[in-house]
């Protein structure tokens, strides 16, 4: 059992492989306090953390002090309105307006296995996985009950947690805010905050600032985990660098509006929290009604960056990621959009898939533009039906004939939105997210179905499965291709509307779960406007996601690095695309496109009966290198060996095989440089007293010597150059 609670000292410890959680009680008064969080700590009394012996003392023997007690506290789940002026971890109203709540101890227990979360993404976990914690708070006052769950990984140093808060009182409350998780921490070791940033086409790309008094935040409130903000927050000690130092991290496992926030206090005290961003949400809660905080994921690492990653990526590879791809090879898909845009019609389809099957390319993915009049991105979206005028001889005739050359059939969707130029517009206009007497702004000339209504998540569930119903559909991407804003439902009581953001996440979770259970064996990758959607709770439903709509294999190093930090390889939607980029206009090698898109799940978004020959060429030998090295990319351990973010010159990563026999290095160029030397690179993750073989190469090397000694690559001529460096392990004869 790697949960553990001592009744003496009232002790509750937490213990992963590395790293050890504490939290302890304080008797008299049921305050539950944070201890300690990081490297693990052996079997010894740790309650003198929580500072209780020194000023201003517990209440129960200083009460005149309460406040300055309440307000210095390392509080566990800290409430709100009664003396402790950092910020709460949640807030309740009462129906005479009052805002206060103080969650104290109540009860526990502790078991093997972890609950799941009732229509919410979440990690899973058997007995022999993990353990989890279930730690009963109320507020006495309100009748409020907060439950905290922890689940401690037994192999992986991550710990996650998620909250139930229900209403045991008479009266009913509103939730204003609920994070999913909080804690404090000393702030003694200079750290910095580490978030990701960006907009559409520049998603995640890394920030590293110091962390100073009052608060810093990121969080996004547009509805969607956002291209702006990432749903992940880490605290780098001084000095952090991809092999040393310690990081705390967290990642939310939710796609809807978050908050991650650091709090400095007066006292260099942390106060660390993660959950729904209470922006513009509040919870009804009648008596005996609960709710639900999606799960917050906890790694620490003492090992820096690249050790949280590897944690991460074996975490969401084994116990989040589910369904019938997850540890299969992706079929190479070739995918019209950047082919065609809104231009194409069943010839014109079956012109790119004949050529594309030649070149062994697997599937043909059908982007938007094929139902309604869908001709531009003006209309039709809701109007579920074939567009037989482009498709002519109907979807089926397209799917049989793609289906003939040897190829699979994917198809493209964007279920929650609605154009008001559509015929289920004309028919509901109420069923778009709007307020009353307030023109709705429009995004992409388009806006958001209700999906809190129940009638609309049936109505559109039935027409994406129609469709699917209707032909051998084997990929669906599923997109979103705007924000949430004019929160108005026209289904909801006045006293429920600040229920909307989250109930629209809970209705897009149930109808990928519908899909996923109706039609098992479909590959489901979600996108949203490309990547503002690439996070842990998408990575639930569907194995893969989009990870940009640059496709620019420059941009792609950086969007890819930040991305790749949290998330593995195998979930990493990644193409070649057309020269010169849509994106940037940039031109580069079609090889280098081809290095950068193997470190996803591979496929191309071009006129594969357009481009040059010499191009078109190198199909096959692409695709022999993804068949080659996507077990290693999929299952491996990921290691950045460079950053061009950083260091403005070159990328490199490394994946090595679990069991350390094989690696591959991916070394992008992005300049060239004049006279110099080779560049010296210390690959990671290797068996030192192994001889690896390059290949292409005669002579073997030990993998001490690359690692500490380095490897050599030679100056490469010009710009955005790339190649691919595979070692083998050399087996003793
Ligand atoms: C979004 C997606 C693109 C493409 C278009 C279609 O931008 O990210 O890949 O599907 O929508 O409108």
């Amino acid at each position: 059992m790697s949960i553990s609670y001592k009744k003496e000292t009232g002790v509750f410890q937490l213990n992963t492989p590395n790293t050890s959680y504490i939290i302890g009680l304080v008797d008299k008064e049921k305050f539950v306090g944070h201890i300690y969080y990081g490297r693990k700590l052996e079997n010894d009394d740790f309650s003198y953390l929580m500072r209780t012996r020194e000023n201003p003392f517990v209440p129960s023997e200083n009460a005149r002090d309460r406040n300055s007690f309440l307000d210095s506290f390392p509080m566990e789940y800290p409430g709100s309105g009664v003396g402790d002026y950092r910020e709460g971890a949640i807030g309740v109203r009462t129906l005479r307006g009052h805002e206060g709540v103080l969650p104290l101890y109540q009860s526990h227990k502790i078991y093997p296995g972890k609950p799941k979360l009732p229509g919410l993404p979440a990690t899973w976990g058997e007995a022999s996985d993990c353990d989890t914690l279930e730690l009963t708070l109320t507020d006495e006052v309100s009748g409020l009950e907060v439950t905290l769950f922890y689940t401690a990984f037994s192999k992986l140093d991550a710990i996650t947690r998620s909250v139930q808060v229900k209403n045991h009182g008479t009266d009913t409350l509103y939730l204003t805010k609920v994070m999913s998780a909080a804690f404090d921490m000393d702030n003694d070791k200079e750290f910095e905050m580490l978030t990701m940033h960006g907009s559409w086409a520049r998603e995640r790309r890394i920030q590293k600032k110091p962390i100073g008094y009052g608060k810093q935040s990121c969080g996004s409130i547009r509805g969607e985990s956002s291209h702006q903000e990432h749903p992940f927050l880490a605290l780098l000690e001084k000095g952090t660098n991809q092999k040393r130092g310690e990081v705390y991290a967290m990642n939310f496992v939710y796609s809807g509006n978050f908050l991650a926030q650091v709090e400095q206090s007066q006292f260099d005290s942390m106060r660390v929290m993660m959950g729904i961003h209470p922006e513009n949400f509040c919870w009804e809660l009648k008596t005996g009604e609960a709710f639900w905080a999606p799960e917050v994921v906890m790694v620490y690492s003492h090992k820096g960056l690249g050790g949280m990653t590897r944690t991460f990526h074996d975490l969401y590879r084994n116990h989040l990621i589910r369904g019938e791809y997850r540890d299969k090879k992706r079929p190479i898909l070739i995918n019209n959009w950047e082919a065609t845009y809104f231009d194409f019609n069943t010839e014109k389809l079956l012109d790119i898939a004949k050529e594309a099957s030649q070149l062994g390319i697997e599937m043909l993915v059908m982007d938007d533009g094929w139902f309604g009049a869908r001709n531009d991105d003006n209309t039709s979206l809701g109007d579920w039906e074939v567009n037989e005028t482009k498709i002519q001889g109907g979807l089926k005739h397209l799917v049989d004939e793609v289906n003939k050359l040897g190829m699979k059939f994917g198809i493209w969707f964007e279920p929650e939105m609605i154009s008001p130029d559509s015929n289920l517009f004309r028919e509901h206009p109420d069923w778009a997210i709007q307020m009353p007497d307030r023109t709705p702004s429009l995004a992409r000339n388009q806006l958001v179905l209700d999906l809190s209504r129940p009638e609309i998540v049936d109505y559109i569930y039935e027409k994406v499965a129609k469709i699917l119903r209707s032909a051998n559909i084997e990929y669906v991407k599923w997109d979103m291709n705007r924000q949430l804003n004019d929160l108005g439902s026209l289904g909801l009581s006045p006293e429920r509307q600040g229920e909307l953001s989250h109930r629209y996440m809970l209705a897009v979770y149930e109808m990928q779960d519908r899909l996923t259970k109706e039609f098992p064996h479909l590959l489901l990758e979600n996108c949203s406007g490309g990547g503002a959607r690439f996070d842990a709770g998408m990575l639930y439903y569907s194995p893969q996601i989009w990870c940009s709509d640059d496709t620019d294999a420059i941009e792609r190093l950086s969007i890819q690095e930040g991305t790749a930090m949290i998330y593995p390889l195998s979930a990493m939607g990644a193409h070649v695309s057309d020269c010169p980029n849509h994106t940037v206009g940039r031109k580069t090698p079609f090889e280098t496109r081809g290095y950068v898109a193997l470190a996803g799940t591979f496929g191309y978004e071009l006129d594969v009966t357009k481009i040059p020959q010499e191009d078109r060429d190198m199909i096959p030998a692409q695709i022999a290198m993804y068949h080659k090295y996507n077990d290693l990319v999929r299952g491996g351990d990921y290691y950045r060996i460079a950053s061009y973010r950083e260091n403005h010159g070159y990328d490199c990563y490394e994946v090595v095989a679990k069991d350390k026999s094989e690696a591959l290095v991916t070394f992008i160029q992005v300049m060239g440089r004049a006279n110099c030397h080779s560049r010296r690179i210390y690959l990671d993750g290797l068996d030192e007293n192994v001889k690896y073989r390059i290949e292409g190469e005669e002579r073997t090397y030990l993998g001490s010597t690359l690692m500490y000694g380095g490897l050599q690559v030679e100056n490469l001529w010009g710009d955005f150059q790339g190649k691919l460096i595979y070692l083998k392990a050399e087996v003793d004869k």
